[in-house]
């Protein structure tokens, strides 16, 4: 197809739905998740190869104005919001800067970043001044040596540390990722919503996702579906639902709890899929935009930019990845295939 063909597709979907990236299922793509590193500080069971990891060479990444030019030849196609995630962004050096220099691309509604908060306390002024305008932080557990055990890394209170250096720059909302995992850590989301009586923070629960380094340890037993997590703290704390049409886009369900200053939300991929409502597509670290966290298949961006490729070209692959986009994943199917290569460090959630 060529690049006039696959705009005009674009754009006869867009005059349905508004936009001008709208994929094959009528849905309007507006969020980017940019990784910029697969490396990690921190090395969370869930998430990162077991053994030694084996990272990207430094010249297969991205380069920081690799990552400004795709982002603004994105926006111009209809991206509103970007999330720089990784690995760990900030074990990256330049990312203050990257976030300065994202802050000046016209056009661009939203920029935040997620996190493990480790190198938060050191970091968090420089992000707020380079223009971050929020901020997601993952927390699996309250507890020091739970923490320590599900990470590898006994760092809870420098994460804690983050989170109210966070707080004292004027982040708002701060969200808190806990990925759930049955025998694991499960037995703390009452604690976990009970923070947001304290503190203005935002508590997402997360069921427990298959993503190529789990694969041999994961398993549906895992799984703490929403409800039941609902339903614990419900026991304890009367939760009202914020009205579906006042919730941000996206596949949370959101709570607040009775005299609370935060709220609470529930991701739950595998119980109740968000896909028909996804908006969002990935770039790796490596250049690759993937369209679907749990589907393979990749675009090669790297290849391209390393190739001279011009913007219309930039924008030609970002159209394909669009069209490519699947309709959904397929976690509860007997087809669903892991991705050894793209493992959650190298897509970034
Ligand atoms: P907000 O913009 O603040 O709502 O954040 P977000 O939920 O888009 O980003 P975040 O990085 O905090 O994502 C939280 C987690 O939700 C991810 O790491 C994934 O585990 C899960 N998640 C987010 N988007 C998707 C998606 O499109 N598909 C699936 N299966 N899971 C997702
Ligand atoms: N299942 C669900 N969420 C996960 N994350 C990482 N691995 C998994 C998984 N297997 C989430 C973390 C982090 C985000 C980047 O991805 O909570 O906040
Ligand atoms: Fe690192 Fe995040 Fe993966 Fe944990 S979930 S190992 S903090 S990239």
């Amino acid at each position: 197809m060529t690049l006039v063909q696959l705009v005009k597709e674009a754009q006869s979907h867009s005059a349905q739905a508004g936009g001008t990236l709208v994929d094959a299922f009528g849905r309007r793509i507006t969020y980017l998740r940019v990784s910029v590193t697969d490396r990690c500080n921190l090395r969370c069971s869930y998430c990162m190869p077991a053994g030694r990891p084996k990272w990207f060479e430094r010249e297969k990444l991205l380069s920081l104005e690799e990552i400004v030019r795709i982002v603004r030849v994105a926006v111009a196609l209809g991206i509103q919001k970007v999330r720089i995630t990784g690995g760990e962004p900030l074990v990256r050096n330049d990312v203050p800067q990257l976030i300065a220099q994202l802050r000046e691309v016209v056009d661009l509604r939203e920029l935040v970043m997620t996190t493990n908060g480790t190198l938060l306390e050191r970091h968090a002024r420089e992000l707020k001044d380079a223009g971050l305008d929020r901020l997601n932080v993952s927390l699996d557990s309250l507890r020091p040596e739970r923490f320590a055990k599900i990470t590898g890394s006994n760092v809870l209170t420098q994460v804690w540390a983050g989170l109210e250096k966070a707080l004292e720059v004027g982040f708002a909302p701060i969200k808190i990722n806990m990925v759930v995992i049955k025998g694991v850590n499960d037995d703390e989301v009452v604690d976990f919503a009970r923070l947001t009586r304290c503190y203005p923070f935002h508590v997402r629960f997360i069921e427990y996702m298959p993503i190529g380094a789990n694969r041999e340890d994961w398993e549906q037993a895992k799984v703490v579906p929403a409800d039941e997590i609902k339903a614990r703290i419900a026991a304890t704390f009367p939760l009202e639902r914020i009205s579906p049409e006042t919730e941000a886009p996206g596949p949370e369900r959101t709570f607040v709890l009775c005299e609370s200053k935060g709220c609470i939300g529930f991701i739950s991929p595998v119980s109740d899929e968000f896909c028909a409502k996804c908006n969002r597509i990935r770039l790796t670290s490596d250049g690759k935009l993937r369209g679907c966290l749990m589907r393979n298949g990749e675009v090669d961006l790297f290849s391209a930019l390393r190739a001279g490729a011009s913007d219309e070209e930039i924008q030609r692959l970002i159209l394909t990845a669009v069209r490519r986009k699947p309709e959904k994943h397929t976690i509860n199917s007997s087809d669903f295939a892991y991705s050894d290569f793209y493992t959650m460090n190298r897509l970034g959630g």
